[in-house]
């Protein structure tokens, strides 16, 4: 279970990337911070391109620096995001992302906490977030 404490180190850690967000297109900043099982926090932030299509959202930059180094197991993410970086509400993941967090997470487990700031935020399993999610169990 998730303390506290760790809840607000994530929430922190998630702000901190909105300074690291390149969104020259949309100005909509998202921040990520995934805490692995083995206790490593994976930061992310989300990453535009001129082609539109290639945007990588925060959390997909998180998972993916974690699984190329090997981590598999996660315990939850924090996810923060705004136009220009200003929090005034949640910022939900994605489809893609939720279904890439399928992948990797087991949906009655992992957390996910939405946050505006460390005063402010929810937490949601990824069951609540995608209910009937297809994974890798369906095809076994
Ligand atoms: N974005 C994320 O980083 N995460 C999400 O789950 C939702 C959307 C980013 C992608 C794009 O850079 C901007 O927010 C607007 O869609």
């Amino acid at each position: 279970m998730l303390d506290e404490k760790m809840k607000e180190q994530l929430i922190t850690t998630a702000i901190e990337q909105l300074a690291f967000s390149y969104t020259p297109y949309s100005g909509f900043k998202v921040g990520a911070a995934l805490l692995a099982k083995n206790g490593t926090v994976y930061t992310g932030c989300n990453i535009e391109n001129a082609g539109y299509t290639p945007t990588n959202c925060a959390e997909r930059t998180a998972f993916f620096k974690a699984v190329s180094e090997g981590v598999r197991g996660f315990e939850a993410i924090c996810v923060v995001g705004g136009k220009d970086g200003v929090l005034t509400e949640y910022a939900p993941p994605c489809g893609v992302c939720r279904q890439v967090m399928m992948e990797f997470c087991k949906p009655d487990e992992f957390q996910v906490i939405l946050a505006v700031s460390t005063e402010k935020y929810d937490v949601f399993t990824l069951r609540e977030l995608l209910p009937l999610g297809f994974g890798p169990g369906n095809l076994e």
